[in-house]
């Protein structure tokens, strides 16, 4: 890219992309059970699978291989300027979620579903980071009340609604989200160099100097 044009919008939106694309989770624990390996979960994290892709139904949405999919649906959380959102408010078109961006009336409100690798550690949740931990998550689903009274019942997904989920179930579940969807080390890909010949990760002058790079 030529210099004048790097440090730009597009710019940061190609070196963002190369950063995630790197992040690659393939040795969770459910990841190394679906692999063959038994001992890969533990007990609690197989019990809470089994709610996962059955009693809870979380599958009817996260079902694509990285637990994520295309399907755009109202859980009917709350809005980021309600949990302290800079630069945002009640008028903001996101809070319409993908019909802020069709104007479609059937996409009001309506999210993708996304993926739930490594989620433990990119806390808060929803798109408004309405809940702090994943057992808040857990437990939003199990009571299906919807949070956020601006988004009507009839785009609300037909999932919002209670689980009947045990505490015992609750905190399989979370444990399954919590740690079986974590690999614990996303370390592992770091490039030995990369093409703008810069120091990895860092490209700060004074930071370099900090870090040692050449
Ligand atoms: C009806 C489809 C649907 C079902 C069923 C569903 N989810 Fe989701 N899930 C979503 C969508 C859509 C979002 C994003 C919503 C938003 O931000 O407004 C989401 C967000 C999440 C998040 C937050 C991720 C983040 O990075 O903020 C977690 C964790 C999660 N779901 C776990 C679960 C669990 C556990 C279950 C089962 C109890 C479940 N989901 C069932 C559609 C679904």
């Amino acid at each position: 890219m030529p210099e004048n044009e790097r440090y730009s919008r597009k710019g940061a939106s190609f070196a963002i992309t190369a950063y995630l694309r790197q992040l690659l989770s393939t040795k969770a624990p459910f990841q190394k059970w679906l692999k063959g390996d038994d001992n890969g979960m533990t007990e609690q994290q197989k019990k809470g699978a089994v709610l996962f892709f059955g009693k809870a139904g979380c599958n009817g949405c996260h079902y694509e291989k990285n637990l994520g999919s295309m399907k755009f649906e109202a859980l009917g959380v709350d809005d980021l300027y309600e949990h302290g959102g800079l630069k945002t408010g009640p008028n903001d078109r996101r809070n319409l979620g993908r019909g802020g961006f069709t104007y479609n009336a059937e996409d009001m409100f309506k999210f993708r579903t996304p993926q739930l690798y490594n989620v433990g550690d990119a806390g808060p949740y929803f798109h408004g980071g309405s809940m702090e931990t994943l057992e808040d998550v857990v437990k939003y689903f199990n009571t299906g009340i919807k949070q956020n009274q601006r988004v009507p019942d009839q785009q609300l997904s037909t999932f919002i609604r209670p689980l009947g989920l045990s505490d015992e179930e609750v905190a399989d579940l979370t444990e399954f989200i919590k740690n079986g969807l974590r690999d614990p080390d996303l370390n592992r890909y770091k490039p030995k160099s990369v093409l703008s010949g810069m120091c990895f990760p860092n490209n700060d002058p004074a930071s370099k100097i900090d870090m040692g790079c050449k």
